[in-house]
């Protein structure tokens, strides 16, 4: 399962990314908002040094909804590095630009999918990966992890090639499951992944050797 770092905090991907274990990044509106980024030329500069960053794909999502701004959109973010994906909602239209995409060489990234029909429609466009929600299916008080299940199970059967990438990821405990359910991609919080080192019996342990290690 490859590791994707869900934020567009530059200290965060710079931390995931000097532990060893980062495969790429993901952005949202909502993320790049909170860093501050305003405008087209902020928001192409931004996506540039994270690809500087960090070799791996890179999600820049689209900010329209119709067909030809979805397009033209697209094609300026992927022109700002061989990397970027281009991250397009599951809306009708937005299907039809996966589709054009896929024809025209550019990758993309199927965001706000909530089930089942939705992955199979973004694996049928041709998208490169489907990112199905967890965390904000299960608030809805649904399980999040069983839609990961299905998917994989679907894109197995019916020979998909579509990367799934689980997303909306809120603890450790999730990358684990998204692991166990056959994603092939996670896109974590920094949290979520530094959570994956802890365990108190290695901070026992480790004090302890280090205690006899005096006596060697
Ligand atoms: C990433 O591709 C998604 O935009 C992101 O994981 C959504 O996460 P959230 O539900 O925590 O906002």
């Amino acid at each position: 399962m490859k590791f994707f770092i869900d934020t567009g905090n530059l200290a965060q991907i710079k931390e995931a990314n000097d532990l060893g274990i980062l495969d790429g990044v993901t952005t949202n509106p909502s993320l790049m908002a909170k860093e501050g980024i305003k405008g087209e030329e902020a928001i192409a500069k931004h996506y540039k040094t994270i690809c500087e960053m960090v070799d791996g794909d890179i999600s820049a999502e689209v900010l329209s909804t119709d067909f030809a701004t979805i397009v033209e959109e697209g094609k300026k973010l992927a022109a700002i590095h061989p990397n970027i994906v281009v991250k397009v909602p599951m809306i009708k239209d937005g299907v039809k630009a996966i589709k054009w995409f896929t024809d025209n060489g550019i990758r993309t990234n199927c965001t706000l999918v909530f089930s089942a029909g939705q992955a199979i429609l973004a694996a049928k466009a041709g998208a490169s990966y489907v990112s199905p929600f967890v965390g904000r299916i299960d608030d809805s008080g649904w399980d999040g992890m069983q839609l990961i299940g299905q998917i994989r199970q679907i894109y197995d059967i019916q020979g998909f090639k579509t990367e799934i990438l689980a997303a909306s990821i809120r603890s450790a405990l999730h990358i684990i499951q998204a692991a166990e359910m056959g994603a092939d991609v996670c896109t974590c919080p920094l949290d979520s992944i530094l959570g994956l080192l802890k365990h108190p019996l290695t901070d026992i342990g480790l004090a302890k050797f280090l205690e006899d290690a005096k006596k060697m």
